[in-house]
């Protein structure tokens, strides 16, 4: 059913515009390696109001040790909607802008790359006419903001735009966003949006145009019920959903082949930028979806992001400083 979609799409997009033909059908573009391998969420940190209020400061010490044990990249989720002004011109508050370039810094010094995206702007998904034009601001802020930086600096155009920001809205706003972004980052990698929550389905069906310096990104919590089982903030059974029969493990397999068909069809990279298992699993059980996903997608050649450092669905803990050795070992070993 997905590739009968997937191919109507095509159809459809071969009655569109140039550069949609392009960029489904000219198999001869180079697909570019991606910059990044194997990436750390610092999720619960600037992506709460303020940071600190969901338990969780960025350190430095937090980026030499990610970088220790093997990470390339981390990214970054930044609330950048709760630090601009309601109205024009959106001004970005100077502390949030000098924070991010205070942890930018860090990790350029550090040899990490870090995504710097717009997370949970919750009110763009509920009435876009109003909001796009506000995160159009936000994005000629930061582009120029981080003109200069070295190309570690990643960006991501928001994450998980759902609910009224379809596919197609979705498309054509990063659209809009790639050709501000590029006045002044002419070369700079960048990651965008995949909506409905950047699942594959919308990834699929997405139309984005070429850039030999942009990646795709899809966020893999599947199936949800088993990754968000006893999370509070989801609308999953509370306990005793299990995962790992080769009926699963083929799915999941599925999943990431078809991930791969996009990056074959778009002739760019797709980075799966968020997955991971909530902390109140059973830890054999987090551990082996986890490894699963992350020797799955390196036999795909694909690049990841595991959600997350040290928020709910954590491979870190704070209480005791120590990484949780299971799930490091699942992600690295
Ligand atoms: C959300 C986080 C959440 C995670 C796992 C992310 O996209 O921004 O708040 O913890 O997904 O559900």
């Amino acid at each position: 059913m997905r590739k009968l979609i997937a191919a109507a799409a095509l159809a459809l997009s071969a009655c569109s515009t140039a550069s949609d033909e392009i960029a489904s059908a000219d198999s001869t573009l180079p697909i570019s390696p991606p910059p990044i391998a194997r990436c750390m969420n610092l999720g619960s940190a600037l992506e709460a109001t303020y940071e600190g209020e969901w338990g969780y400061t960025v350190r430095r010490e937090d980026l030499e040790r990610i970088k220790a044990v093997g990470f390339d990249t981390i990214r970054l989720p930044v609330r950048w909607s709760a630090h601009a002004l309601e109205d024009a011109p959106y001004t970005l508050s100077p502390d949030m802008l000098a924070r991010v370039h205070e942890i930018a810094g860090w990790a350029e010094t550090i040899g990490l790359n870090i995504i710097i995206n717009v997370h949970h702007y919750d009110a763009l998904n509920d009435a876009p006419e109003q909001h796009e034009p506000r995160l159009e601001a936000i994005w000629d802020q930061l582009a120029a903001s981080f003109a200069g930086a070295s190309n570690l600096v990643i960006f991501e155009t928001l994450n998980e735009p759902h609910t009224n920001m379809s596919v197609a809205r979705t498309d054509a706003l990063n659209k809009r966003l790639m050709q501000r972004i590029r006045l002044d980052n002419p070369d700079r990698w960048v990651i965008l949006a995949t909506a409905n929550w950047g699942n594959l389905d919308a990834l699929e069906a997405s139309r984005p145009d070429y850039d030999p310096r942009v990646m795709l990104t899809l966020h893999s919590y599947t199936p949800f019920d088993f990754t968000h089982q006893g999370a509070p903030w989801a609308d999953a059974p509370r306990t005793g959903v299990r995962w790992g029969t080769r009926s699963d493990l083929k799915e999941m397999r599925a999943d990431l082949d078809d991930a791969v068909e996009v990056q074959t069809q778009q002739r760019m990279p797709v980075v799966v930028g968020e997955f991971g298992v909530y902390e109140g699993v059973p830890v054999e059980a987090r551990v082996r979806w986890t490894r699963a996903m992350r020797t799955e997608m390196e036999a795909r050649g694909l690049a990841w992001c595991y959600w997350d450092y040290a928020g709910s669905l954590k491979a870190y803990e704070l209480e005791t400083e120590t990484w949780i050795p299971e799930v490091k070992a699942a992600l690295l070993d």
